[in-house]
């Protein structure tokens, strides 16, 4: 069953084609950084007129990729598409030309969670995975700790409880001057400073599954406050080592509380080279083998969402075509 995956949830446009042996037979993403860097984030109602000039592109050259004419009649068996979380005028653009494709072409349409999506990214690179698996699923709007015990069976164990992990990178780069998207450039600030310049708090790092950045957030400013002539750079890597840390210590002990067969990471964050290489790490000293997506599949993508749309078909059936978009859709738990 070969899927077209369309997501438009945020400041990625993007298309993807996977065939009957759920490989990736293209992956197109257009970013919107360009558009947006000038005003610091992302500008929703800009956003959403990009993803409407960059589909009539990206949907034909990911077709086109795959080795597949652009139809009429339907080059592929399905059109999955993020129907949320995420920015709701950017979700309908996606949503609404996923819903127009499969109704002219005759073929199912598939609505797929964003957060779901993430959690397939890292299947697609490792089929081998066994079950459970520990995944920290970290994004720009989201730190979520699951425990994944197959496709479509997904517990949660631990969850931030004030901002997400990617927002606190995007704030501190904002606040450092660093640029927009920040994560990236935390990182390449990071990478010529000293983590241990300053100590900023672990907030939460005995007790429990929760996280919690926001304090984190509050220390970074009040430090540079207090010492003006700090180094970005040290700050930054300083930043980044609390965020590290917190987030390997907690994965690993969600991972000892699930009996966890193995640690996954998803979502942007997961991009971030100094906490793949902790995770990576702290596996092995485990005894666990951690499965990484590679970082183009950890940032927004549309395989992830053909993969998930593909998944979900094959065992829950297609979706109906009046499916809303919704901004705040939740991860769907195991009752
Ligand atoms: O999953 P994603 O692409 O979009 C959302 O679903 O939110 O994640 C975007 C987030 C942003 O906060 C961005 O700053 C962060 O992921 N990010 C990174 C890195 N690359 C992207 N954070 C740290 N290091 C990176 N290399
Ligand atoms: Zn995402």
């Amino acid at each position: 069953m070969t899927v077209l995956g369309i997501e438009t949830s945020c400041d990625e446009t993007a298309a993807a084609v996977v065939d009957d042996e759920g490989t990736v037979r293209s992956s197109v993403v257009s970013s919107q950084v360009d558009l947006h860097a000038a005003y610091g984030g992302v500008v929703p109602e800009l956003a959403s007129r990009a993803h409407l000039d960059l589909l009539s592109v990206v949907v034909p050259t990911a077709l086109e990729q795959a080795g597949l004419p652009p139809g009429p009649p339907a080059p592929v068996d399905a059109v999955a598409a993020t129907v949320g979380p995420g920015l709701i005028g950017a979700l309908l653009v996606g949503v609404s030309e996923a819903k127009a494709m499969a109704l002219a072409w005759d073929r199912p349409f598939v609505a797929v969670n964003h957060l779901e999506g993430h959690l397939f990214a890292a299947l697609l690179d490792h089929p081998e995975l066994r079950w459970p698996l520990t995944v920290l699923l970290v994004s720009g709007g989201h730190t979520l700790l699951v425990s994944m015990q197959a496709p479509g069976r997904y517990q949660l164990l631990g969850q931030t409880i004030d901002d997400a992990a990617g927002e606190a990178f995007d704030k501190v780069a904002r606040f450092l001057g660093l640029g927009y998207p920040g994560g990236p450039a935390v990182e390449r600030a990071a990478a010529a400073g000293d983590p241990t310049a300053f100590a900023f708090p672990r907030a939460m790092l005995g007790e429990g599954l929760d996280l919690s950045f926001s304090g984190l957030k509050t220390a970074v400013v009040n430090a540079v406050r207090r010492h003006p002539d700090a180094s970005n750079q040290d700050v930054a890597a300083s930043f980044q080592q609390a965020v590290v840390d917190v987030l390997v210590a907690k994965t690993m002990r969600a991972a000892t509380s699930s009996q966890a067969a193995g640690v996954c990471l998803a979502g942007g964050v997961a991009a971030n080279g100094p906490l793949r290489r902790a995770l990576t790490d702290a596996a092995e000293a485990a005894g666990l083998p951690a499965y990484l997506p590679s970082r183009a599949m950890c940032t927004d993508n549309a395989a992830m969402v053909a993969a998930a749309g593909r998944w979900q078909l094959q065992h829950l059936g297609p979706s109906p075509l009046d499916v809303p978009a919704d901004p705040n859709l939740r991860l769907p738990l195991m009752a």
